[in-house]
């Protein structure tokens, strides 16, 4: 990540749709990167709950839970290390080709009936990601100069890409994994068909496989865009800190899933709250910027900690207590995992739109963070009628929609509005840091997703109206003190919108 083109100098790369041409082959190589991640976490917790009867795990919803949030909290706090190894050692293409054949490793392993080869293959994902998804970001904006004004755009084209993977790959790795066609036709072949899960994990392979294939073909378009650094003795020492580091804080989180050591989780919650308080009442103002970054923080770790329950508690939803065919078409549940990406697709030029036409006039950063939580939280309400519908059988999809149609719009006016703030508040010299936080942000917020699942309970709904009920307010609650400290938060962005 160390080679970004000269300030100023024209661009190196020829263009396409207006922007610069490797900017396509990262968005497919992302693209499908999202397929395999997404296409097997829509899978992930259905799988270890399905009984073992059915040749799933038979876990419990609560166990289930908590390896789904150290899964995807390990996904994302990996990135830490993954942009160090690039920046120091490997370069980001690099880093992208070894991280997408561990991820492609990964799903292959989870391919085959076992316990064993299961967790080996969350491991390589783990590793695989964390390698793949930092730098592959990199290098979209260093296809940029500096002051270049495509490059919001650019991203929100990657975005797309992301988003077009995350869709598809529901659709085709739920349909290999629970759909009665599909199993048919395995008992047709011979072949076992309770094992259509694992065929489910294989297509995400294949998806990965696919990505490595275009990034491979196409990356020497990138030409000086993440080409390995000048390596020196001490190279390793910075990549192997963050390495040691990420272990430990991994080490804490297995910790707080322990009996007696549940306590843990509050000092997760309260830490980045006092970092907010001592930076932002700092007296050197570059320090209070930070106060106001950990706003950002802790606004994104609360939203995903509810959003991300998309890959459990509402994916659970969508498989015990919604309806299981629309219009006579058989629908596995699973399927709905694609109705975010699907929203994200159709949303975004509303947005761009929107943004573009408000100019000046549109809400500050923070005002876009607290109207993003009060989506999310909306989106929690709107399953409280659901679930009290859903005691006395299934319900219509409408009500998964409308959730995932809100929290969507909350997506819009968080995720990309953070990714942008983190990169204009950060000094020069710690951008990639910076993106560091944003992440471990993203990870934490993940964690979170799989300890509240965890009351979902197992298959009676009577209680899930004060599940949604509860975690509705509570965000409700934080939105109210976010929109409250909203001029605290301008006064230390130092001008930053
Ligand atoms: N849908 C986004 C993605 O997969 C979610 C995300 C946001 C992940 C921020 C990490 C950080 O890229």
């Amino acid at each position: 990540m160390n080679q970004s083109p000269v300030p100023g100098a024209p661009s190196v790369h020829g263009e396409f749709l207006g922007h610069p041409r490797p900017l396509f082959t990262l968005f497919f190589a992302e693209g499908w990167e999202r397929f395999s991640y997404y296409g097997m976490r829509a899978l992930l917790t259905l799988f270890m709950t399905l009984p073992v009867a059915s040749a799933g795990f038979g876990y419990t919803v609560e166990k289930a839970s908590l390896i789904y949030g150290t899964y995807v909290f390990s996904v994302y706090m990996m990135s830490i290390p993954g942009g160090s190894i690039a920046d120091n050692i490997l370069g980001a293409r690099m880093a992208v080709i070894v991280g997408g054949l561990f991820i492609a490793c990964g799903h292959f392993s989870m391919a085959f009936p076992s316990e064993a080869t299961f967790y080996l293959g969350l491991l390589l994902v783990v590793i695989g990601t964390g390698l793949l998804k930092p730098n592959i970001s990199a290098m979209v904006g260093q296809l940029y100069a500096p002051g270049d004004t495509r490059r919001d755009a650019g991203f929100s084209i990657f975005y797309m890409g992301i988003n077009l993977g995350s869709m598809t790959a529901p659709i085709i790795t739920g349909f290999l994994a629970q759909h009665s066609r599909f199993k048919a036709m395995l008992a047709s072949w011979g072949l076992n068909p309770d094992h259509s899960w694992h065929w489910g994990f294989a297509a995400a392979g294949v998806g990965m496989v696919l990505g490595l294939v275009i990034f491979i073909l196409f990356g020497d378009g990138l030409k000086q865009v993440g080409t390995p650094p000048v390596r020196t003795a001490g190279s390793w020492q910075k990549p192997a800190v963050m390495l040691l580091g990420a272990i430990g804080l991994w080490g804490i989180v297995w910790l707080s899933d322990r009996e007696g050591f549940t306590w843990i989780r509050y000092l997760f919650i309260l830490t980045p709250i006092a970092v907010m308080l001592w930076f932002g009442y700092s007296k050197q103002e570059e320090l209070r910027r930070l106060g106001a970054v950990f706003y950002f923080f802790i606004g994104a770790f609360i939203f995903w900690a509810l959003f991300e329950q998309a890959g459990t508690s509402l994916n659970l939803f969508a498989d015990r207590f919604t309806a299981t065919h629309i219009f006579g078409f058989e629908v596995p549940s699973s399927w709905y995992q694609a109705a975010n990406p699907f929203f994200v697709v159709a949303l975004a030029p509303v947005f761009a739109f929107l943004w573009t036409r408000l100019g000046a006039k549109q809400p500050s950063s923070p005002m876009k963070f607290t109207i993003g939580l009060a989506f999310l939280a909306s989106a929690f309400t709107l399953m409280v009628p659901a679930a009290k519908l859903a005691v006395e059988g299934r319900v219509s999809p409408l009500w998964l929609f409308g959730l995932y149609f809100l929290q969507t719009i909350g997506e819009m006016c968080l995720s990309p509005v953070g990714l942008s703030t983190f990169t204009k508040l950060s000094p020069r010299h710690l951008v990639g840091a910076m993106m560091g936080i944003w992440f471990l942000g993203a990870a934490f917020g993940n964690k979170f997703a799989g300890v509240l699942s965890t009351a979902f309970g197992e298959g009676d709904a009577s209680h899930l109206d004060r599940f949604f009920g509860q975690q509705s307010l509570a965000v409700f609650i934080v939105a109210g003190i976010f929109l409250a400290l909203v001029p605290w938060v301008r006064r230390r962005m130092g001008g930053v919108l």
